[in-house]
């Protein structure tokens, strides 16, 4: 009998459901809210509500695209953590209505996993995908973490290093709105950057010892540097805004680069993952294919629609918890701040 996961996925703004039979993404259904890009970041309460509109009619439509009945659903994988506490209690208590009412069992699973277990959904056709073998390193980047992973089981990972203020994608987004930039500013200041001269301006890298990050600093002298900049000349940044963009983009891509070259030196594994809405970055993308052919690193990057959140990520954690009988209680509550290691 395959074995069949619906993943509900509504850590942040959006609401995602995902079926998953046998390790096989089925479906990945992701609403987005546009509703936040006007208040220039994600408003809470407005994320609940929106999760509340959205989660049945995504639910639905995963199930529709897989073809399947919520009969043949073997577990509900609802993210537990980390994420907006009341953005996570829609998801929650939406997977225990659920439980209760069809008798299906429940399957927490913390978000963070799921981002590095992103590399383990295969597709229904198309080349058989190179998995990493265990252990091997993941940087996880998004827009709430920045760390590094020894991912030394599915179920078993270990946090080397770890942001002590902004997370990467944080100053992405920061640094896009102090250009102007809608929210969130990532992908804009991807596109951007390709149109650029990444050494035109030069931004401050922490020097933090170890294999911890920091991203504030720079948050702090790109905000600086443009006041500045601004004064002299009212259209600076319309008049630089790709040598800008690619320029941030470099600092932020060597910095994460930098801590990566020295964790493999210091843990000896050569095996190196992406993860997280930040791995969707093409400077980052690129950078690392050319350190990994330099090094002779066996590299794994996810697919775009595996980086930033969905569900497909969920449902495949709630595959392997699932074989190893790890289900939860109708006690289970959301967890706003929930690490890998807790
Ligand atoms: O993983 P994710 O979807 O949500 C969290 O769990 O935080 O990551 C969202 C973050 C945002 O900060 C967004 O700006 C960033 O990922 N992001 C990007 C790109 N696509 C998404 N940052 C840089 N370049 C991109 N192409
Ligand atoms: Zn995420």
């Amino acid at each position: 009998m395959p074995i069949t996961i619906l993943g509900i996925e509504s850590s942040c703004d959006d609401t995602a459901a995902a079926i998953v039979r046998d390790g096989i993404m089925m479906s990945n259904l992701i609403t987005n809210q546009d509703i936040h890009r006007a208040y220039g970041g994600v408003v809470p309460e407005l994320a609940s509500r929106a999760h509340q509109a959205n989660i049945v009619p995504v639910i639905n439509q995963a199930l529709e695209e897989a073809g399947i009945g919520l009969e043949e659903v073997d577990a509900i994988a609802f993210t537990k953590g980390p994420g907006l506490l009341g953005s996570l209690l829609v998801g929650v208590s939406f997977a225990k209505g659920l439980s209760v009412s069809r008798n299906i069992p429940l399957i927490e699973v913390n978000h963070l996993q799921a981002h590095v277990l992103a590399h383990f959904i295969r597709e229904k056709k198309g080349r058989e995908k190179i998995m990493p073998a265990f252990p091997f390193l993941c940087l996880l980047v998004s827009g709430g973490h920045t760390q590094l992973v020894v991912v030394n089981d599915y179920l078993d990972m270990e946090v080397i290093g770890i942001t002590t203020d902004d997370a990467a994608g944080e100053a992405f987004d920061k640094c896009a709105k102090v250009m102007g930039l809608p929210y969130p500013g990532g992908p804009m200041i991807d596109r951007m950057a390709a149109l650029g001269d990444k050494n035109r301006f030069r931004f401050s890298k922490p020097s933090m010892a170890g294999l911890d990050f920091s991203f504030s600093g720079l948050k702090t002298n790109f905000l600086y540097f443009l006041r500045k900049k601004l004064s002299e000349d009212p259209d600076f940044i319309k008049e630089n805004s790709n040598d800008l963009a690619a320029s941030l983009q470099h600092t932020i891509v060597s910095i994460l680069t930098d801590k990566i070259i020295e964790a493999v030196a210091i843990t000896g594994i050569e095996r190196v993952a992406l993860a997280g809405g930040v791995s969707a970055n093409s400077g980052l993308r690129s950078r690392l294919k050319a350190e990994a052919v330099h090094r002779g690193w066996q590299l794994f990057i996810p697919d775009i629609a595996y980086t930033t959140d969905n569900a497909a990520m969920i449902a495949i954690t709630g595959f392997f918890k699932y074989i190893r009988n790890d289900f939860t209680g109708l006690d289970v509550v959301p967890t706003a701040r929930y690490g890998l290691q807790s």
